[in-house]
């Protein structure tokens, strides 16, 4: 049929994919996965890889085609994007991604690469929410195109989703907390994350990553409005595999009186080109920092089990629902619980006195955090199986918008993904 996608685009031999037209947006920090069924569709979506829109995305083909790919997200986390081939008839399609629905998280998003051409399965397809069919064979170019509309495309909404991380008082535990969260989140959903350390004087991201850059987040506030996605890219430094940073400058020869929307352009940057953006901000109230948690999708409370913790973590939680009646609710995590003869306050009636949802308690443990931070390293890296890790991890799937783990069944499966959203609610 003519206006299925394959027609749509200029016939393009598969080695002008790399030549594009100057100006042509880069993609984002997404990852892609690739469930193919023949050698030559596999080859294809690698060779899209070359396509300098595509230097930022991190892409993996597999066999299996739609059974491969069910296969797999019964046990892994799903992507931002998945490319499957099947050539699958047009009655059986429909029924084999219902299956694929199941196993996916609900912000995924879903190419097919089918062998029928056929305009009512496309329609069909489309309604559902897949976000495209492409009919073989096609080019590398399409492919990038299909990838390129719609994560890069002019109406395509932003891809990151800001979390930020509060203290309820100085040295709850923050930074060290979101720093960890954002490691699980990178580890175990291999999702990109983006964390902002927004407390300029005295910011520990670099410390705790063991990076010490020469630029960082100063420099892309400074910049104001000539902040564009190239400078943010030169300022970040690489932390690990899928994190990213933007340090403090930690320095104490200026003062750092930002304005209320000093920070905007740059936490809207971030969110344009990385999944999960972290932001760490520091213990002050001014009106960029609750300019910030007005405008964030997610803000997590960490608090001492303490009094003062208490009316604070209380002010905090009432003023951001007041900022953002229609946004969710702040979380909260009560972080080192159990420190030796100190009395604490018990964490549900905390969380109850707070009027917030507990997202988790997290013990105290001077040897394992202290060793962390004295090597500049995460949790994870100095203490591999213990049981706090498993805390971040929830904390890391409850903020990126994944369900959280049921005993026995895959996190996130119970959402309902992107691609079967239309279909199942008529
Ligand atoms: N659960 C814990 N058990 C033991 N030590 C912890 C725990 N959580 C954090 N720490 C330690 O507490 C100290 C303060 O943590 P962190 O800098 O993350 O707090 P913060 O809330 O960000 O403070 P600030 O107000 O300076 O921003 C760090 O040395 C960190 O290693
Ligand atoms: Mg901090």
């Amino acid at each position: 049929m003519s206006f299925l996608t394959q027609s749509k685009e200029p016939k393009v031999p598969d080695d002008a994919a790399t030549e594009i037209a100057s100006g042509a947006r880069l993609l984002p920090r997404i990852t892609i996965q690739a469930f193919c069924e023949h050698s030559q569709t596999a080859e294809l979506v690698e060779a899209a890889v070359h396509d300098r829109r595509m230097s930022k995305v991190a892409l993996t083909t597999h066999n299996g085609g739609l059974d491969g790919a069910i296969e797999s997200y019964r046990s892994n986390p799903t992507p931002n994007l998945i490319i499957v081939e099947t050539s699958l008839s047009t009655e059986e399609i429909p029924g084999a991604l219902d299956r694929l629905a199941e196993v996916c998280d609900a912000s995924t998003r879903l190419i097919v690469l089918g062998h029928v051409n056929d305009v009512l399965l496309y329609r069909e397809l489309i309604r559902s929410g897949v976000s495209e069919y492409l009919v073989l064979p096609a080019t590398a170019q399409t492919i990038v195109n299909a990838i390129s509309d719609l994560f890069a495309g002019e109406g395509a909404a932003p891809i990151g989703r800001t979390i930020a991380f509060v203290a309820a008082k100085g040295g709850a535990g923050s930074s060290t907390i979101s720093h960890n969260v954002a490691w699980a989140i990178s580890q175990h959903l291999r999702q990109d994350v983006l964390i902002l350390d927004m407390d300029l004087p005295f910011g520990t991201a670099g410390l705790n990553f063991n990076q010490d850059p020469p630029h960082g987040i100063a420099d892309a506030v400074n910049a104001s409005s000539k902040v564009d996605n190239t400078m943010l890219d030169r300022l970040m430094s690489k932390a690990a595999n899928h994190i990213n940073l933007l340090t403090a400058p930690a320095m104490l020869d200026r003062t750092f009186d930002q304005g209320e929307r000093d920070f905007e352009q740059v936490v809207e940057l971030a969110q344009k080109t990385t999944p999960v953006v972290v932001l760490d901000l520091p213990h002050v109230w001014t009106a960029w920092v609750r300019h910030t948690l007005a405008t964030v999708d997610e803000v997590v409370i960490v608090a001492e089990p303490d009094l003062a913790n208490l009316r604070n973590a209380k002010n905090l939680a009432d003023t951001v629902k007041a900022l953002r009646p229609t946004e969710s609710e702040p979380l909260l995590v009560v972080n080192r619980l159990g420190m030796p003869k100190r009395p604490e306050i018990a964490p549900q009636e905390f969380a109850t006195s707070v009027e917030c949802k507990l997202l988790a308690t997290i013990p105290f443990d001077a040897a394992t955090f202290g060793t962390a931070a004295n090597n500049g390293q995460m949790l994870a890296e100095v203490s591999a199986n213990n049981k706090i890790n498993d805390l971040f991890r929830q904390i890391g799937l409850h903020v990126t918008g994944r369900a959280l783990p049921e005993a026995g069944s895959k996190p996130g499966a119970l959402k309902l993904p992107g691609f079967l959203k239309l279909k199942k609610a008529s």
